[in-house]
Order: structure tokens, then C-alpha cells, then sequence
């Protein structure tokens, strides 16, 4: 598998390549960013699941402090942020989960790896080798660097260091009083260390002489929560991570015949996939994946409707974890909905390890007042809930695990819809007016196209499974019949006589202009687009797939006549402002046969990472960071649009549409407990097998 490699250091592509670079095991990510670097340069350590909020800004996921500080000086500082290199590599190794450095200055030659481990999830390890080009004293520093970057911090309140031989511990309370520790060792192949603690570095200092040629070794392996570990050969630790690492890889590889560009591109999405994923723990996968702490390390509709059926065909173990999720935060879902006078679960637009409502009604800010601008999400996007009752629903249908109904999952389909129930308003038909859709640009509109669709299609399920688990609702306030009148009344906005779904009530009648010319109209480059006063609000230009994603995401009763002509009408309204935007374009393209298009949209989803060029702000906040929804998509696009792959009631079935670049496909995937190996050729015929013992 390629490795992904870029050549020389530019300081301005540091913060693209601290996510481009990333390592993450499920639990901790690692940043790709150089051992030099510091909080200016967004290093950082950060751990899933684990929240805090310091005064009243916003509660985010908490970052480590960094074990990886390392300074190499001697006349002067061996750093790429003061010294330019003869020559500087760095690379990921996707195929192992490993960071690779080789940096070449006058005179010694720095060589490093580091991996986040992942078989001993609490385990991260780096070695950094200097080789001498000619005789040399140098100095090195390294150790816990304690200024962590935090974009809403500071999360502890207090912070201890201990340092014990060549162990140095951190101890730390956040504002919420979780204890958290972090432990490296510090291993030098040459010299005796002595404690060094400065600038909030905490850990050892070294003077060396080396002869030309002579190279000294820093192995340093740290735990998070725990010494246990520490004793361990670096050499052992980073073969056991590198052999689990290429095992997650024999379910999940898709190749891509004839088409090496796409290949990379695709291996490298799947990559960012597989290093979310931790099957013993049952949290789930936030919208930034391990990156940092954007969108406050929460969890959004990303998960269940992008990436969930990648986890659910590669290991169902984890997609059940997914699940399990939810229905550990309904609850929370509960009170949000209470909290807006609704009943059943309203489940948080961004959600964090309670389930709570994180996302703040003033979600952006002015660029050029700094001021905050009121934003719906929250509150008025309400297709969250189907989202995850839907999710349910897939799971179920791809692995035939009935029993999370029985545990919760029924329960949670059930409150979902009471939740739609109480928010619906009943006049000729029931309506779901005052709403947000899956493009965010036009807020409080009526009738949203997808969101009434994705609450029909978890109504009929609701209700075809009714009697098997109506007994496993704990609040029971409805019945069958009431859902099935709720059904038949349920106001869904229909083709128009040209062929066109309404995104909502109301969206024909706005501005038709197109996506450059809305955007000439914006006064400043970091200007949010949407909203009250947003210069796409009074035009059709959308943010992201809206009837798009209704009608490749959701069971619906149009053709591919009714596609096409959404396709073509929608395309030309569509920014594109959402990473999550291309792939839903991409399967409706290739379903149409559309290849071109289909082609390219799916390299805009499996390329989004690997550019410096990304969307880094919305409306002046930074919302930078790996984009696994889009990787997700990347993958659906090969697997459900390239490949056609789609489940009906006799289970699997196949109708490819290859683009003319890509030759053959071949991947496996886990579906209802057994394992398929699927093999699509150029000319669009297919072989399904079974394939035993998956892993
Ligand atoms: O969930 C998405 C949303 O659809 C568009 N804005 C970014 C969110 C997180 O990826």
C-alpha cells in the first residue's frame, strides 16, 4: 500500500498536516506534527469520551499533554521552526498506522516513527534517532510538554508532574474534576540523563558528544492511565501495534482495479475509518474524528448516516458499539427534548458522552464584528432524531442482530417518533413546520423533504415490528393505530410536475441564482452564507445534498426518472459548503449513469483530507480537522455506487456502474453474519462469494 509522503517544510501547512498525518487508535489521536513543535503548532494528544468545560466556554473534548517533546541544540537549535533542513520528509504509513520523519540539516540527520497503538489502547510510542554527520556536542531536551493546545481551555485546574528516574507522570483535574494521567519513559541509548524543567517542559536533558556517523536512540513509550505498561521493548510494542494494525485491513480493503490514484485516495479514507474504531468501547465517532477538538469532539448525524454502514459491512462489533451509543444517551435525548417543551427523545444535534445538547444556539460568529450570529441547529434540527432511529434500523438489517431491539433499540425508535409526534402540527395533513434540514443555509422552513421522509420510513418500521417489541417501550403514550394514522396523514412533498421534490415548502419560489454568484455577494471570504442574514437564504443556492440525500439515503417510492431530474435541478443549486455533500451527488451520478460526474465527486469525498486547501472556518470559527464522514462517503461511493451494492428482501444484489478509469472492483463485506467476498469486472458483471471464518 502507498505510503503518503510530503517533501520540505512549509509552516503554513502545519495545522493541514497535523490532521493529514494524524494517528489514532479509537480512543487517543496523535497529531502529525513534528516532535519540536509545541501548542503554537496545534500539537496535540486528544482522548474520546473525555469532556470538560472551563467558565462558560464551550465543553469540548480534552487534549493530553504532550510526551513527544523533543529539541535537539547544540550551536544552534536542530528545529524546523528556526533552521532550514537539506532536506525534510515526512510520511504515514497507512497500511501499518505508523508516522514517519527523516530530516537532513548540515550536520546530523534526525530519523523518527511513531505510532498510536492499536492493540494496548493506552499505549502511544516514538523513537527518534540522530545520526552525527561529523564530530558534534549537542544538547537534547525532552519530555511531557504541559502547554497543551486547547481551543475552549484551560481543562485542568490542576496540574502535577513527577518525574522518577526515567519516568515522568502527569496528574491532572479538569474543571469537572476528572482525574486524568498520562506516564512516558524516556530511554537514551547514550549519556545520563539529568531532570530538566523549564517552559512547562517536564523531563530530561542530555548533553552528547558524537563522533561522525554515531547515532543516539530516544525511545519513549507512554500510558495513558496507568505504569504498567511502561517496561515494555519499544520494539515489541510497535510490532504487536503494526500486526493488529494491517489484521484491521483484511476486512475493510476495497481495490480499486486500473485507477492507482483512486486507489491511494480510497486506501488513505479507509484508513481514517479504521483508526476511529475501538471495539470495547462503546462511545462513538465524532465529526472530526481524533483530530482535535473541533465541533467540541461531538458526535452529529455524520456517524449514524455516513459512516455506519462502512463500520456495519467491516466489523459489526464496533457498528453495534455505534448503536449502543445512543441508547446510552437517551436520556439525555429525553431531557433535550423536554427542555424544548416536546416529548419522547430529541437527540442532540452535537452530542458528547451524556447525550446532552452541546451545540450552541449562537454557532458562528460575524468575521467581521465578532459577533455571535443566532444559528437553528440546535433546536430545529430535528431530523437528528430519525437519523438515529434509523440507524437502528440499518444496523439490524445489515447484521440481523434482533437483540439490541430487544435492549433499547425499539425503546429508541419509539421515543424518537413520540418526539415527532409532539412536534408535529395537524392540519389538512400533520406537518413538520418550523425546521432545519440537512442544508443548513435555509433555517425554519416547512415541511423539509428529507426530515418528513426519514420520519416516514422509521414510522413503517415502528410499526412493522410494533407487536414483536412494543413490550420493551418503557413509556408507552401511543399505539399502533395512532402511528399508522400518523403515517397515512403524514404531508410529504412530491415530485412536481417537472419531476422536482420541494426541498421544503416554499424553496421554489427563492432567488434562482447560482452558487459563484451568491458567493461574489459575501463582504468577507470567512462570512457564514447562511441564516438569518445570510446571502444564500433568499436564493436556492443550498449548502449540502438535502432532497439529494432524501433520495439516496432514505426508502422512498421514485424511480430513476425522478432522480435524474433531481439530480439535474440540484446540482447547479448546490455549494458543495459540507464535506458530506459530494458522495450523496456521487450515488445518485452513478446510479443515473452520469460517470463522469460520479468520478469526480468521488474524488472531492475520497481527496478531502489530503489537500491544504480545506475549508477551515465557518462564519469566523475554526472547524478544521479529519473528515470521516467524507471518508465514509468516499467508501459508499465505490461500494454502493460504483459497485451498486444494495440489500433487498432476498438480501444482497449488485448493479455496477464503473467510471471508465476504474477497471474492476473487490472488497469483502460482513452482512447478516456471513462474509461475502465481492468481485465486479470491467464490463459491469459481478461475482458474489461467501467466504469463511471472517475475522
Ligand atoms: O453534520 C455536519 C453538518 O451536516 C454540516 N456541518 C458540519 C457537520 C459536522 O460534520
Amino acid at each position: 500500500m502507498k505510503k503518503l509522503t510530503k517533501q520540505g517544510f512549509n509552516y503554513q501547512d502545519v495545522v493541514s498536516f497535523g490532521n493529514m498525518f494524524l494517528l489514532a487508535n479509537g480512543r487517543y489521536g496523535y497529531r502529525g506534527t513534528l516532535e519540536e513543535f509545541r501548542k503554537k503548532e496545534m500539537t496535540g494528544l486528544n482522548m474520546l469520551g473525555v469532556y470538560d468545560k472551563y467558565q462558560d466556554k464551550w465543553r469540548e473534548s480534552v487534549n493530553l499533554p504532550n510526551p513527544f517533546y523533543i529539541l535537539i541544540s547544540g550551536d544552534k537549535e536542530y528545529s524546523l521552526l528556526t533552521q532550514k533542513a537539506i532536506n525534510h520528509e515526512i510520511s504515514l504509513d497507512i497500511e501499518t498506522g505508523v508516522f514517519l520523519r527523516n530530516t537532513e540539516f548540515d550536520d546530523l540527520v534526525i530519523v523518527s516513527k511513531r505510532f498510536v497503538s492499536s492493540d494496548k489502547k493506552n499505549i502511544l510510542g516514538c523513537q527518534y534517532k540522530v545520526k552525527a554527520k561529523k564530530d558534534i556536542s549537542i544538547n537534547l531536551k525532552m519530555g511531557l510538554d504541559l502547554d497543551i493546545y486547547e481551543i475552549n481551555g484551560p481543562h485542568f485546574t490542576d496540574k502535577k508532574c513527577q518525574i522518577n528516574q526515567d519516568i515522568v507522570s502527569f496528574n491532572g483535574v479538569t474543571n469537572e474534576g476528572k482525574n486524568l494521567q498520562i506516564a512516558g519513559k524516556y530511554n537514551v541509548s547514550k549519556g545520563s540523563k539529568a531532570t530538566y524543567i523549564k517552559d512547562d517542559i517536564f523531563g530530561f536533558n542530555e548533553d552528547i558528544r558524537l563522533v561522525k556517523d554515531e547515532e543516539v536512540v530516544i525511545e519513549i513509550i507512554a500510558q495513558i492511565g496507568g505504569i504498567d505498561l511502561l517496561n515494555n521493548r519499544f520494539d515489541d510494542l510497535y510490532e504487536s501495534h503494526i500486526n493488529s494494525f494491517k489484521k484491521m485491513w483484511n476486512n475493510a480493503r476495497v481495490k480499486l482495479i486500473g485507477d492507482e490514484e483512486a486507489q491511494f485516495e480510497l486506501d488513505y479514507s479507509i484508513y481514517h475509518l479504521l483508526i476511529l474504531q475501538d471495539d470495547n468501547s462503546v462511545a462513538s465517532v465524532p465529526a472530526r474524528g481524533l483530530s482535535g477538538q473541533t465541533y467540541k469532539g461531538a458526535i452529529f448525524w455524520d456517524t449514524e448516516m455516513f459512516m455506519l454502514p462502512f463500520y456495519a459491512f467491516t466489523n459489526p462489533t464496533f457498528a453495534r458499539n455505534i448503536i449502543q451509543y445512543r441508547i446510552n444517551t437517551l436520556p439525555g435525548a429525553k431531557k433535550k427534548a423536554k427542555k424544548y417543551g416536546y416529548e419522547g427523545a430529541f437527540f442532540a444535534w452535537e452530542s458528547q458522552d451524556d447525550g446532552l445538547e452541546q451545540c450552541s444556539d449562537y454557532n458562528v460568529t460575524d468575521p467581521i464584528t465578532n459577533e455571535p450570529i443566532r444559528t437553528y441547529f440546535a433546536d430545529k434540527q430535528i431530523h437528528i432524531s430519525a437519523d438515529v432511529a434509523l440507524a437502528v434500523i440499518r444496523y439490524v438489517c445489515a447484521s440481523n442482530d434482533f437483540s439490541i431491539l430487544k435492549e433499547g433499540g425499539y425503546d429508541l425508535i419509539y421515543e424518537a417518533i413520540k418526539f415527532y409526534l409532539s412536534y408535529m402540527v395537524k392540519t389538512d395533513k400533520y406537518h413538520l413546520n418550523d425546521v432545519l434540514g440537512p442544508d443548513e443555509y435555509h433555517e425554519r422552513v416547512n415541511d423539509n423533504a428529507y426530515t418528513n421522509m426519514i420520519v416516514k420510513n422509521i414510522l413503517e418500521y415502528a410499526i412493522h415490528y410494533y407487536d414483536q417489541y412494543i413490550d420493551t417501550v418503557k413509556e408507552k403514550t401511543f399505539d399502533k393505530a395512532k402511528m399508522q394514522e400518523v403515517l397515512s396523514n403524514l404531508y410529504i412533498q412530491e415530485p412536481n410536475k417537472d419531476g422536482v421534490i420541494e426541498q421544503f415548502t416554499g424553496y421554489f419560489k427563492l432567488e434562482d441564482t447560482l452558487p459563484h454568484i451568491v458567493k461574489s455577494r459575501k463582504k468577507n471570504e470567512k462570512e457564514y452564507m447562511g441564516g438569518a442574514q445570510g446571502v444564500a437564504t433568499p436564493t436556492r443556492v443550498i449548502k449540502q445534498a438535502d432532497v439529494l440525500a432524501e433520495l439516496m439515503m432514505l426508502n422512498h417510492p421514485y424511480g430513476l426518472d425522478i432522480l435524474k431530474k433531481n439530480y439535474d435541478f440540484y446540482s447547479k443549486y448546490t455549494e458543495h459548503g459540507s464535506s458530506l455533500s459530494s458522495s450523496m451527488y456521487c450515488l445518485a451520478a452513478s446510479k443515473i449513469g452520469y460517470l463522469d460526474d460520479a468520478y469526480k465527486l468521488f474524488r472531492k469525498s475520497s481527496g478531502i483530507d489530503l489537500g491544504t486547501d480545506q475549508k477551515m472556518y465557518a462564519g469566523g470559527i475554526y472547524i478544521g480537522g479529519t473528515h470521516p464522514a467524507s471518508n465514509a462517503g468516499a467508501y459508499l461511493s465505490v461500494v454502493l455506487g460504483f459497485s451498486g451494492l444494495n440489500i433487498d428482501e432476498n438480501g444482497l444484489i449488485l448493479k455496477p456502474h464503473l467510471p471508465p478509469s476504474i477497471k474492476g472492483i473487490k472488497y469483502k463485506i460482513i452482512f447478516r453474519n456471513k462474509q461475502y467476498q465481492i468481485e465486479v469486472f470491467e464490463n459491469n458483471t459481478y461475482n458474489i462469494k461467501e467466504v469463511n471464518n471472517h475475522d
